[in-house]
């Protein structure tokens, strides 16, 4: 009964937002996310033309489905977008990752073709994920508005409306802004939700971290390599004076497995994994090649083609481009993911290295994608920019192979970290048991 009446009175949806963030947030900030969550779970923003109607939080789930628990992400290996005659096609071009702390991401989307969280909201709303076609903004901004404007909210507290939501986040008169104003405000509203989601830091490995008072990242402008070696050198002191502590959830498998994440040089397993997932995010923000596209055209087009494809030079290439920003399929032969080449800024991109020409700098962006953060991978299966393993067995074993076909060579422009992977299948079950200690609890109910 207090349960229904509470419901009624909007309490529990107050309660829920209370819970934002990890401190209380400024009631401004609170007001705004709140409206940006209804933005973002709002499925009647997609093109009416197509057969499914997303919202952001069909790809990005967190509690909704009964299989389980998501970081932000969904099921499958690759999302489904609406299908439209004019593009026939149901799949997303990659595995829909985790949301969380993509506020700290400087570049988003796999391939970097965002650099702001506005930018990205806005080209979602107006783009393929929500059913909508190239040169059809103007029409999904003037429908994103009727509905604003027409909303009367959960019917139960009409305070809930957008336009008194809106009036209350951001003090306007949503029938008095012009198209484009509001749309701006309910990019932003959405902006200022998404910078809510955070992880906790307060898993096994967190408290390790703590436990044991070490750093928690490189400092300053530190290689991460030094930083991972600066951190095992810690280790074994405090082995060897037997006080390092092993808290709840961390024990002796996941050690082991810490230190080939961790170790990147001298004999003997070494995963030189923290040189790109480096903490306290588990991502150095950056790109690389690690063989994953390669794999998936040569398995559609046959062994070593992707070694043979045809990639113009910088001043032919077209960027971005169709060819080159496509799944691999039969239906579309010679097409391939370059990821992060189709974005890359030739100029002044901190990538390029001194004295590099355009041509060889454009031919190293081959096939690099965005290091993906290894916190709550328990939430986020199946993996990789395709979503072609769905376990973390599975997709370690590959990266394995991988390192080894980068010794030999035969990885296409591939990252020279990669080839400096040396893991045994033996390594595979203890690097597993220590990512393993990357996952909060997330609860259902637990909103962020
Ligand atoms: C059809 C499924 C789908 C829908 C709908 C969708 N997304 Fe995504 N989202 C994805 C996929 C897939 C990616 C990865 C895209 C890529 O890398 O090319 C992504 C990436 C992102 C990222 C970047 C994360 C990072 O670290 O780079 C953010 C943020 C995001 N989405 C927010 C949103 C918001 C906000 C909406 C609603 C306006 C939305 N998404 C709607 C599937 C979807
Ligand atoms: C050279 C940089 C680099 C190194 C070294 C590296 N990774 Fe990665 N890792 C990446 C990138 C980039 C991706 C995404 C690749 C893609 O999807 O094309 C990735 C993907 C992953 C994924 C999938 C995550 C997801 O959400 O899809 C896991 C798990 C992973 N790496 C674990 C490891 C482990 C464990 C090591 C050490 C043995 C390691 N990586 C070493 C850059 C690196």
């Amino acid at each position: 009964m207090v349960w229904r009446k509470l419901l009624a009175t909007g309490f529990v949806i107050a309660l829920g937002f209370a819970a934002f963030g990890q401190s209380q947030p400024a009631k401004e900030t609170s007001l705004r996310a709140r409206l940006g969550f209804r933005l973002f779970k709002d499925d009647r923003f997609s093109s009416p033309q197509g057969d499914l109607q997303n919202s952001c939080s069909s790809c990005h789930l967190s509690d909704e489905d009964p299989q389980g628990m998501r970081a932000h992400t969904d099921f499958f290996a690759r999302s489904w977008v609406p299908w439209r005659s004019g593009d026939p096609r149901r799949d997303e071009l990659r595995n829909s990752p985790t949301i969380l702390d993509s506020a700290l991401m400087p570049r988003l989307h796999f391939d970097g073709e965002f650099s702001s969280l506005e930018g990205l909201v806005k080209g979602t709303l107006a783009g393929r994920p929500m059913g909508w076609l190239p040169g059809e903004e103007e029409l999904s901004f003037e429908r994103v508005r009727g509905i604003i404007l027409k909303d009367t909210g959960d019917g139960a507290n009409s305070d809930s409306s957008y336009p008194a939501l809106f009036k209350a986040a951001y003090g306007v008169d949503t029938e008095r802004l012009s198209k484009s104003e509001l749309i701006e405000l309910a990019v932003r509203a959405i902006s200022d939700y998404l910078r809510t989601l955070k992880t906790a830091r307060t898993t096994p490995y967190d408290r390790f971290v703590q436990a044991n008072a070490l750093a928690s990242g490189p400092e300053g402008s530190e290689d991460p390599k030094h930083f991972a070696s600066r951190l095992l050198n810690k280790i074994a002191v405090l082995e060897k004076t037997r006080a390092l502590k092993l808290p709840g959830g961390f024990d002796a498998v996941a050690l082991k497995g810490m230190k080939v994440f961790f170790r990147a040089d001298g004999i003997g397993s070494r995963g030189n994994c923290a040189t790109c997932h480096t903490p306290p995010l588990f991502t150095d923000l950056s790109f690389h090649n690690m063989g994953i596209s390669q794999t998936e055209y040569d398995h559609v087009n046959g062994e070593r083609s992707f070694a043979a494809l045809e990639i113009p030079g910088a001043a032919q290439a077209e960027r971005p481009s169709r060819q080159f920003r496509e799944t691999p399929s039969l239906q579309k032969p010679r097409c391939a993911d370059l990821g992060y080449w189709n974005f890359v800024d030739l100029s002044n991109s901190p990538l390029r290295r001194a004295g590099e020409s355009d041509d060889r700098f454009l031919q190293r962006m081959i096939a690099t994608f965005k290091t993906p953060t290894l916190r709550n991978l328990a939430f986020t299966s199946p993996y990789m920019h395709t979503g072609g393993f769905t376990t973390l067995e599975s997709a370690l074993t590959e990266l394995m192979r991988l390192s080894e076909m980068a010794r030999a060579g035969q990885v296409r422009e591939g990252d020279e970290e990669l080839a400096q992977i040396i893991i045994r299948e033996a390594d595979i079950s203890s690097l597993v048991a220590f990512l393993t200690t990357l996952n909060e609890e997330l609860k259902p109910g637990q909103k962020y």
